[in-house]
């Protein structure tokens, strides 16, 4: 069959209108982006990322929590990974972050195989990726293409969830950056690996909202426990799993806890207690397919947390070293 000249015109006239809106509307990140430009970049992330991680396990928590701070703050675009005294690094809720130097060692590799193409920004999300999949979570293909910021700003970590926070405040965090509820719950499941300090909890154990005694959301026999992890007066950089009994292991057991009252910081404790987000921990609840449901679900949502104001095109640059803009 022959198409007609006219239709072919037609179709031509299209195909164009779709190039421009596309063009217009800005570039999106995608699978591959790197395909042609730097074929090995996911290789050299994901070994440098298991190096590191074989010899520090706590980096992978450190790598997770590094994409969710990054992504928040200006969009994924490696703002988080600035040096100086009044960057996003410098300010109080990234003072414990960890994993840095694994960033900047993947990209001093990554310069050398193909300089000037790969951005910081990608780097940290393909690194957060890695980390999950080392620890027993489910593999997510992760869109890159992001470009690098120019700004970064300790006063702008603001924004950031804070563990105090009520979930009103939190709810309206997220939906500032286009996630609702159900992707909270989701997300902070990344609270299945890594540790937080007893400064960041401690309130809860003791003199809990000057009631003199402890969150009522604790339950009676977790309590004895997590005071003697953290005791009153003790060391407050001592660190204590998010999720007692798997902290190395990526999985819904940290949903578990939750709902039975061992949910270690206040903000964890009252995704089970409002009723707004109880509902959505509910269905990570269980064994078999409801465990396989969030492992599915946290990729996705990671994906979308990973496209949040995201830079492309010739938005920002490329950096030569992730420390610095160029
Ligand atoms: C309401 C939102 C959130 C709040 C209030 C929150 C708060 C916290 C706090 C207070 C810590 C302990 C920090 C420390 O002592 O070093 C922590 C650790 C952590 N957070 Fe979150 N977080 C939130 C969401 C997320 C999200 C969305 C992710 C990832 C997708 C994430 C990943 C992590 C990880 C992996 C750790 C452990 C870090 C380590 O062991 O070094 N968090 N979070
Ligand atoms: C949360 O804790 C910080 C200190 O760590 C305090 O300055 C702030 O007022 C607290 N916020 C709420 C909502 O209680
Ligand atoms: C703290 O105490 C105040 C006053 O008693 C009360 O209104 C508030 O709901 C309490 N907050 C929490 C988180 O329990």
């Amino acid at each position: 069959m022959k198409i007609s000249s006219l239709n072919k015109t037609c179709i031509l006239l299209v195909l164009l209108l779709a190039t421009f809106t596309t063009l217009a509307r800005g570039q999106r990140t995608r699978v591959g982006f790197y395909r042609a430009t730097c074929p090995r970049v996911e290789s050299i992330v994901q070994s440098a990322v298991q190096t590191a991680v074989q010899s520090n396990p706590a980096i992978a928590p450190g790598l997770l929590r590094m994409y969710f701070h990054d992504c928040f703050i200006n969009g994924c675009d490696a703002s988080i990974l600035i040096d100086g005294p009044a960057t996003e690094k410098a300010a109080p809720p990234n003072s414990l972050l960890r994993g840095f130097e694994v960033i900047d060692a993947a990209k001093a590799q990554l310069e050398t195989a193909c300089p000037g193409v790969v951005s910081c920004a990608d780097i940290v999300a393909l690194a957060a990726r890695d980390s999950v999949v080392l620890t027993g979570g489910r593999r997510w293909q992760v869109p890159l293409g992001r470009r690098d910021g120019l700004v970064s700003q300790a006063s702008d970590t603001a924004n950031l969830p804070a563990f105090n926070d009520s979930m009103s405040v939190q709810i309206r965090k997220f939906a500032d950056k286009g996630l609702n509820s159900q992707d909270l719950v989701t997300l902070v499941g990344g609270h299945t690996i890594g540790t937080a300090a007893c400064a960041l909890f401690s309130y809860r154990l003791y003199n809990f909202n000057n009631t003199n005694g402890p969150d009522p959301d604790i339950n009676q026999a977790f309590l004895p426990q997590l005071r003697s992890l953290c005791p009153n007066g003790g060391d407050l950089f001592r660190r204590v799993a998010l999720d007692t009994g798997s902290v190395n292991s990526f999985g819904n057991s940290f949903y578990e806890n939750l709902r039975n009252g061992r949910g270690v910081i206040e903000s964890d404790a009252k995704l089970w207690s409002d009723r707004r987000t109880r509902r959505f921990v509910q269905r990570f609840l269980g064994r078999g397919q409801p465990g396989s449901r969030f492992n599915s679900e946290f990729g996705r949502a990671m994906v979308k947390l990973g496209n949040t104001e995201v830079k492309t095109g010739r938005q920002g640059q490329i950096r030569r070293v992730c420390t610095a803009t160029n």
